[in-house]
């Protein structure tokens, strides 16, 4: 919102029980059902407990690029064969369920309140950057201009199937990285089955 965009908020409970977070975050957000939200949105962010994914609405988010920022975490998640055994990756996973969205991995290693504190203006000696994933070149590049707007650089890890370069327990998940850092990050991450 600080960058100009409305928004539109949503989660399992109703709009109802966001109202408190919608007066904090002022006029430019409403709450609304997540088929609402995802109707309202031209670019939607998906950040829900990862066990949850099939639930999110398909039909409205056709044709939209959709952000995904989840992450695998068993003990929260429960276990995921497809997940466990490597032979996929958590926004491959969103984007089987959404065929016709153009899923964009973002925001996944950030913590959230850092979102809001790290931000810089672009040509910052030394900006954070923040690593993305996608299939269609043109949502990633919208994807990185909405970064930009944000605060950050971006470094492009791939496609969505090289997500899992900053998945849990890589070097770049987490720490606050510049660009050339985070491209370092991502060509050291290793598999969990080649460690
Ligand atoms: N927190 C971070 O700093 C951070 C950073 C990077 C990535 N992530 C990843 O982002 C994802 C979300 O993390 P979080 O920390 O925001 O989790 P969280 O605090 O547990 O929040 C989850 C939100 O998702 C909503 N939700 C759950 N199921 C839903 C559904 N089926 N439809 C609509 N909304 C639903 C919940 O609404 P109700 O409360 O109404 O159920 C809640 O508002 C996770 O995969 C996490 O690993 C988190």
């Amino acid at each position: 919102m600080r960058a100009g965009h409305e928004v539109v908020v949503s989660n399992s409970r109703g709009p109802e029980t966001l109202a408190g977070l919608v007066k904090e975050l002022g006029p430019r957000s409403r709450a609304g059902t997540p088929v609402e939200a995802a109707k309202a949105g031209d670019m939607v962010v998906v950040t829900i407990p990862l066990r949850n994914y099939r639930q999110v609405p398909v039909e409205p988010l056709a044709g939209k690029v959709v952000m995904d920022t989840n992450n695998y975490y068993p003990s929260r998640d429960g276990q995921i064969a497809e997940l466990d055994d490597e032979s996929t990756t958590t926004s491959e996973l969103l984007q089987a369920h959404l065929p016709q969205s153009k899923v964009v991995k973002a925001f996944n290693h950030i913590h959230a309140a850092e979102l809001t504190r790290h931000g810089q203006p672009p040509g910052t000696g030394n900006r954070r950057a923040l690593a993305i994933a996608g299939d269609d070149p043109e949502a990633k590049a919208q994807v990185a201009r909405l970064i930009d707007q944000f605060g950050f650089d971006t470094v492009d890890a791939g496609p969505l199937r090289e997500g899992w370069r900053i998945q849990r327990d890589t070097p770049g998940y987490g720490p606050r990285r510049n660009a050339e850092e985070l491209r370092r990050d991502l060509a050291a991450a290793r598999r969990y089955g080649d460690r």
